[in-house]
């Protein structure tokens, strides 16, 4: 996108019905790209609340995200999930959003991790749902399953197991309810100040989030119970040892409050979830459509004789970094956010005649990013920006114009545990299967919803190692 035509342009009605009508086909990402190609880098967006802008330039993300970050908060996001989250990290600004992040940070980083014999036990539980016979899979759906597993045991000590269940199809009541809270916020989100409407005679919705919210209560509980007996002296000794990091436990050391403790817990499972399974489906969609790329990453692993990886081996597994890199840039797990912002302010280009000066941003308009557009530019990632090449980042430092997990105060928390999980889910399957093929023709549909998905799945048939 050439910054020669990045001037301000006046983004019309036509262009909005047309974003939504992307959106609904699952085109919105490469819209939004088509548009910065059009448009510019940054370009004027109207909506009900006032003048907003688009961009992808990375100068101006990275004010968004770290150097003017007091200027901008999350808006409208801090309503639309605060039926689920309460007053969670995902779902906060200001000095409740600090506290959170000071609260839940430090127990992340201490953590070093969850143990990696943890990964192995969902791993061996997700190899049960994987065909051997050269039968179709949809690794999403099992990914999906395996995160939300992982998640859970992690988080709250006791993992919901979905993967134990012989078909995947049978979701438990809790993964049920879940699923369908967060349909919710994304139609909240969706449906802006309109959402005050949502929750009036909305049964299921309203049902789903006590229900949800119920489950995790009573793990809380357990958990605040056990304290106090740890405390007097009375707890008995974990029967688990490999269990021996529980997040909620950590967390229980810190705060007793029920529902402060149960907003933390739902806001780290909805950032950690779906997010990691999404990157492990992008990534076998796309190693079943490049049998270079899954022979080199193959031979990578071969180096292992068979071991299972520990974090050293994870870290030190170059092409694996540059895989799961590369993945992200081209689909980025969050496509497209927006801030609002807090006064008053400027972007630092968009405004005058060329787009190269300041924007003027008056205070409460939105301002959309399309971090897809971004990780494609070619004047950051070369003419072949589109294409797939792992080999790029023997030598690429984008900086600020590669934010998968974003960047500055509100970085992602879970950014090692997520690149450990995936990494190490990666290589096992690698150990297991000698070779994958696509079983879907089509290219990639992009599902934008609370995060990117792909609309039809992952559809793939791996052949297993002979034995
Ligand atoms: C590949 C996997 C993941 C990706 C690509 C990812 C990406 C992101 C991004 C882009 C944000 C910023 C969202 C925003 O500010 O609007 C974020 C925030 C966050 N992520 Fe992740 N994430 C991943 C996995 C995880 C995992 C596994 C966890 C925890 C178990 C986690 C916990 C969080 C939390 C708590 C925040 C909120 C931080 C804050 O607002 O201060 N993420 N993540």
């Amino acid at each position: 996108m050439a910054s020669s035509i990045s001037k301000v342009y006046t983004f019309g009605f036509d262009n909005t019905l047309k974003y939504m009508r992307a959106y609904r086909e699952n085109r919105s990402c490469e819209f939004a790209e088509s548009l910065h190609q059009e448009l510019g880098n940054t370009f004027r967006l109207p909506s009900a609340k006032g003048n907003g802008v688009q961009t992808c330039d990375p100068k101006n993300v990275q004010a968004l995200l770290a150097t003017q970050f007091h200027d901008f908060d999350l808006g409208g996001r801090k309503k639309a999930y605060r039926p689920l989250l309460g007053q969670g990290i995902f779902a906060s600004d200001g000095k409740t959003w600090e506290h959170s992040r000071a609260l839940l940070r430090p127990n992340f980083v201490r953590n070093q991790i969850a143990d990696i014999e943890v990964f192995e036990k969902h791993v061996l539980q997700l190899l049960k749902h994987i065909p051997r016979d050269g039968s179709t899979v949809d690794l999403q759906e099992v990914f999906l399953h395996m995160t939300v597993d992982l998640a859970t045991e992690f988080l709250f000590g006791e993992s919901i197991n979905t993967l134990q269940n012989e078909t995947l199809g049978t979701m438990n009541e809790f993964t049920k309810n879940f699923k369908i809270s967060l349909a919710g916020l994304l139609i909240r989100t969706l449906l802006g100040s309109l959402r005050v409407f949502h929750g009036i005679r909305n049964d299921k919705f309203n049902n789903a989030i006590s229900e949800t919210r119920n489950y995790v209560r009573k793990i809380v509980k357990r958990a605040l119970e056990q304290r106090e007996l740890r405390l007097a002296g009375k707890a008995e000794k974990s029967e688990n040892p490999a269990q021996n990091y529980v997040f909620l436990y950590e967390l229980t050391n810190q705060v007793q409050d029920e529902d402060v403790i149960i907003d933390q817990l739902l806001s780290m499972l909805i950032a950690g979830r779906d997010t990691t399974a999404i990157l492990l489906s992008m990534t076998f969609i796309t190693l079943s459509r490049r049998e270079d790329v899954w022979n080199k990453l193959r031979a990578e692993v071969l180096a292992l004789e068979g071991r299972k990886p520990s974090f050293e081996d994870l870290k030190s597994m170059k092409y694996l970094t540059w895989v799961m890199n590369e993945t992200l840039r081209l689909y980025p797990v969050v496509p497209l956010n927006i801030r609002t912002a807090t006064k008053n302010t400027t972007l630092p280009r968009g405004g005058g005649p060329n787009g190269d000066l300041p924007i003027f941003i008056a205070k409460g308009s939105d301002i959309q990013w399309s971090t897809y557009a971004m990780h494609r530019l070619p004047e950051i990632y070369g003419e072949d920006a589109a294409e797939f090449r792992p080999e790029r980042w023997e030598d690429l430092r984008p900086g600020l114009a590669y934010i998968p997990f974003h960047a500055g105060p509100r970085t992602c928390i879970g950014q090692q545990f997520a690149l450990t999980e995936a990494g190490y889910t990666i290589v096992r399957l690698l150990q297991e299967f000698e070779s994958i093929e696509s079983r879907d023709p089509e290219p990639i549909l992009k599902r934008v919803g609370l995060t990117l998905s792909s609309a039809n799945g992952a559809k793939v048939a791996l052949t297993p190692v002979k034995a």
